[in-house]
């Protein structure tokens, strides 16, 4: 039997007419859990870490995994297991984290809006920093800290005014962006932190863009988050670690990032010319260590052909993968069970009642009603936004390692979609 790989995706192969994920054939995953249905490589996350883990060798650095990217239990678990820390961006994200066996000093909290209580709950599992992102939220967490007579550790989130050169939306760092504290304000904040009572400084951070495909954004960042931390050390607040956030791209569409360790060797020579590189370092990475993991496994409906375009009507849809109405993204989709006949060319839309609800644009396909297709790199970003629209339940998800094929989502049912709705007029059952 032959094996061809596919390009850009080293955990996906064709093992002559059947695409596998590791061991495991996804058209029989497909079969027997329904689509449409996300299936995870445990393998790929663990090289997608083993990346950025061969980068840092011999530094001294924290991966926080931005869960944001894959909140799944089953995948937090992973890279708890594996050794990483989390960055968060709400209580509901911590409680995953603790429920999934990471550890609270591995914490670190991102995001403008934390309320109060998210900061008390955090206060009290002991997070190991708070990424502060404006000097309001910096008074209201030493209030809150002081209120239960501890110290917070903070480091302030610094918008660098860098262009990450990514779509307007996942684009953080620039100067009309409501994320962190504007570089000309951040010596001033970190001299307000020093004073408050309720605060304990630990770091600095900064995260500028998703989906970066280029080095350069990161390395002018670099450039200005070790100018901020000269200048808040001569002011004599030490700053013990320097967060560099997430952002690096992955490969959709050819996009050619580079890769977690030669970016990382080429930022540590930077870090090293200055005399920061044996600082400790603390990193946020997302997309790019889940994206390229996953894939979407959905069915062909009906294929509908038209004047203008034919469209190939599939059960997936705009609910279970947001990017392309987001964001005009691109998604390879791939057949499960390719055919030998001529293709033609697709609209890849679901069924949800939106022109917007399309996953590819003129796609060029051999395919017939009941095929299975596989929307690739949907690790990332998929799962995590997906929705209930149309009274659609959300997926199911299965986290593959070797042969093994868990279940680590249930398909969600009707029942667990109106479990906390009422009637007006209802007895309440609990
Ligand atoms: N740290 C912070 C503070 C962030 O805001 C983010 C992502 C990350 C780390 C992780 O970034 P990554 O390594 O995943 O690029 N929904 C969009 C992406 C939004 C990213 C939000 N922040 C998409 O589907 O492209």
């Amino acid at each position: 039997m032959t094996t061809q790989n596919l390009p850009g995706q080293p955990h996906l192969a064709y093992r002559g007419n059947e695409l596998f994920t590791e061991n495991i054939c996804l058209s029989e995953l497909a079969k027997e859990h329904g689509t449409p249905l996300f299936v995870y490589s445990k393998g790929a996350m663990l090289a997608a870490l083993a990346a950025y883990q061969r980068g840092f060798a011999g530094r001294n650095v924290q991966i926080c995994y931005a869960m944001k990217a894959n909140p799944a239990l089953g995948v937090i678990q992973v890279f708890a297991e594996a050794g990483c820390g989390f960055d968060i961006v709400s209580g509901g994200d911590m409680d995953r984290v603790l429920a999934a066996g990471g550890r609270a000093e591995n914490i670190i909290f991102s995001g403008v809006g934390k309320t109060r209580a998210e900061m008390r709950r955090a206060l009290q599992a002991g997070i190991g920093c708070f990424n502060v992102e404006s000097e309001a939220e910096l008074e209201v967490l030493s209030d809150v800290a002081l209120s239960m007579d501890l110290r917070a550790p903070v480091s302030i989130r610094v918008n660098p005014n860098v262009d990450p050169k990514t779509h307007p939306y996942i684009s953080t760092g620039l100067k009309g962006s409501k994320f962190g504290v504007a570089h000309e304000r951040v010596l001033q904040t970190y001299q307000r932190a020093a004073t408050l009572a309720g605060i304990r400084v630990v770091g600095i951070d900064c995260h500028i863009g998703s989906q970066i495909t280029q080095e350069a954004p990161y390395l002018d960042a670099v450039d200005r988050m070790l100018d901020l931390v000269e200048a808040i050390e001569a002011a004599g607040i030490p700053v013990d670690h320097i967060d560099f956030g997430g952002g690096l791209g992955i490969n959709y569409n050819g996009d050619t990032p580079p890769s977690a360790d030669r970016l990382w060797e080429n930022m540590l020579a930077k870090l090293d010319a200055r005399g920061f590189g044996q600082r400790q370092l603390m990193i946020e990475p997302g997309r790019s260590l889940v994206g390229n993991a996953g894939v979407c496994l959905t069915e062909v409906l009906y294929l509908k052909p038209g004047e203008q375009k034919n469209f190939c009507i599939i059960d997936a849809a705009m609910n279970d993968l947001p990017r392309p109405a987001m964001y005009q993204a691109f998604h390879q989709i791939v057949p499960l069970n390719p055919r030998p006949e001529a293709p033609d060319t697709y609209d890849v839309v679901g069924p949800i009642c939106e022109s917007g609800d399309w996953i590819g644009h003129d796609r060029t396909l051999t395919v017939q009603q009941g095929d299975l297709l596989a929307v690739l790199s949907a690790g990332a970003y998929c799962m995590s936004m997906a929705s209930n629209y149309n009274s659609r339940g959300r997926a199911p998800e299965i986290l593959v390692d070797g042969e093994q094929a868990h279940v680590i989502r249930q398909r969600e049912t009707m029942a667990d979609q109106m479990r906390q709705e009422r009637l007006v007029g209802a007895t309440p059952t609990t």
